[in-house]
């Protein structure tokens, strides 16, 4: 390669680097990226397991022969459907291990075996510990999941359209709300014990689909080259950009990432000298302190911000709405379990449909604005079916417009929660961390979304036993926290690049990481990709 042609390299990853992202909307990116595309939207089949196994819950313990089979308490029913949270937080801080070491994509194999035996162990159920054990196990896999699908879609994607895969996740997850929704109202008319395994068997498909599916898809290109598998990486990146190996763009994203590779090799050199020089015990350990730096200035104020993020997220209630929805539209003054269940179905029409303006637009939408628009609206739609609640919850009949009412409120609640909360609760932990932190930080604040989803599930019918109205109250006030939290601590990341996140949250370890940033910028910024052969040109 000419002198020139390297200096011109050189610029370009420089540029590259430093520069603000460019960002479009989903639509032009998705249409000039449609391998990308594919591949994304394959993964998320594992926000469709996220969204099946939270919702199908709701519907199926409603039913009379599952009443039947398992008779509980609030407290055990609380528990049967929370129990998947838990084993989500589990599975979400066990995924970051096996996620370098295997790969991102032979880890979503992993998780779709255990989902699968979940899933048996929940269909084929005779008794409460069985059902509890597969809810437990399912959980592990859907936690592990619900990292690992928005990582590889974050790492295959062109950056201009990294937002909107990322939320591509939230849309998957309130498609499986919806369809376990209506495949649960489909369901009930089944005569026997079938009405309820054939909801909880169902998702037994998806678990085949996506382990057995995900094997034709590619590697993530960042991770085959931090295993040194730097000639795979080009010819991956080669098929999802849909140019042959030695075009431009190609080799300065291939160079891109080597150089992030090498950073972060520098870096962990920098910081760990004692811990150099291979071995298990060294590699663990360096492992090991990748979680202390969590704590250093600038690096625990986003692990903070992500983490009470997510659990506004949860504390606002919308999974009270999804867990619980038949029994609250019932306390609501809705009469029949078809009636109660129809109305279950709207709210996850409404959860996936109000999703879409995200998806499309969130690139170039202010996340801030957004989630405090919809927490005013939220503390709102609370506050009245309280008010409501409060008022007739001891005469709903001859009282139905205002059951009805508060009905709506419950809509208008989820949709302010689907175009703001869903996605930007997931998008903005993916996208404040550098690179080298961001599977360990994001199994902190993806367990703190389990952890606290986990909760709520727990905790919503013995309050809705307990103090009835009072619930609304008790999530109106925390939809209003969430909405100073937001103003006080979020600053705005829309099209932020890796360097000005780190000017943004400030910490001493930025301007190290800087210096040595540069170093490795001007060390592998001339480097030539790997030759390959012709034919291994696409
Ligand atoms: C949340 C889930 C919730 C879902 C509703 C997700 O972003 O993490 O807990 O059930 O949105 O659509």
């Amino acid at each position: 390669m000419s002198d020139s042609l390297k200096q011109d390299y050189a610029d370009d990853a420089v540029i590259h680097h430093h520069g603000p992202k460019k960002t479009t909307n989903a639509l032009k990116g998705f249409i000039s990226n449609p391998f990308v595309f594919a591949t994304a939207l394959f993964a998320s089949i594992g926000g469709i397991t996220f969204g099946y196994d939270q919702g199908v819950i709701s519907g199926v313990q409603e039913m009379e022969t599952f009443v039947e089979r398992f008779p509980m308490n609030s407290t055990e029913n609380g528990f049967v459907v929370a129990i998947l949270e838990l084993g989500a937080w589990a599975g979400a801080w066990l995924s970051a291990y096996p996620a370098d070491r295997f790969s991102r994509k032979y880890t979503i194999v992993i998780a779709c075996v255990v989902f699968l035996l979940g899933s048996s162990f929940q269909g084929g159920a005779q008794n409460l510990d069985y059902l509890m054990a597969g809810r437990f196990i399912c959980g592990l896999s859907v936690g592990s999941l619900s990292m690992i699908v928005p990582m590889y879609q974050s790492e295959i994607a062109p950056p201009e359209v990294r937002g909107s895969l990322v939320s591509l996740q939230q849309l998957a997850i309130t498609f499986g709300i919806l369809i376990a929704f209506w495949i649960n109202f489909g369901c009930q008319y089944i005569s026997g014990e079938a009405q309820w395994r054939v909801p909880l068997c169902l998702q037994l498909v998806l678990g085949i689909f996506l382990g057995v599916g995900i094997l034709f898809f590619p590697f993530s290109p960042r991770w085959l080259m931090s295993k040194g598998r730097e000639e795979e990486a080009l010819k991956v990146l080669s098929k999802l950009r849909r140019h042959p190996i030695d075009h431009p763009d190609i080799q300065e994203e291939w160079r891109e990432i080597k150089i992030s590779v090498e950073f972060d090799k520098e870096l962990e050199r920098h910081q760990y000298p004692q811990y150099q020089g291979g071995g298990t015990k060294n590699s663990m350990m360096i492992g090991l302190m990748g979680y202390r730096d969590l704590f250093r200035p600038g690096m625990f104020r986003r692990v903070a911000i992500g983490s009470v993020l997510m659990f506004f997220q949860q504390f606002c209630g919308t999974n009270s709405l999804i867990y619980y929805a038949p029994r609250i539209f019932q306390s609501l003054g809705l009469s029949g379990q078809t009636i109660s269940l129809l109305a279950t179905g709207v709210v996850g029409i409404i959860n996936f449909v109000a999703t879409w303006p995200t998806v499309m637009f969130l690139d170039v939408m202010g996340r801030k604005v957004t989630l405090m628009v919809a927490s005013v609206f939220m503390t709102l739609c609370m506050i009245i079916i309280a008010v409501i609640s409060a008022l007739y919850q001891d005469n709903w009949e001859g009282n139905e417009a205002k059951g009805w009412g508060c009905v709506a409120m419950t809509y208008v609640f989820i949709a302010n929660f689907a175009f703001a909360w869903g996605p930007i609760g997931w998008v903005i932990p993916a996208e404040i961390f550098p690179l080298r932190a961001r599977a360990k930080a994001m199994s902190i604040t993806t367990s703190s979304n389990w952890m606290n989803n986990f909760i709520i599930a727990q905790i919503t019918p013995i309050l809705l036993e307990k103090i009835g109205y009072g619930t609304y109250v008790f999530f109106a006030c925390f939809c209003f926290l969430s909405f100073f939290f937001v103003l006080f601590f979020v600053p705005e990341t829309k099209g932020r690049s890796l360097e000005e996140m780190d000017e943004l949250f400030g910490g001493n370890s930025a301007a190290t990481d800087n210096e040595i940033l540069r170093r490795v910028e001007q060390q592998y910024s001339g480097t030539y990709v790997p030759a390959l052969e012709k034919s291994d040109i696409a």
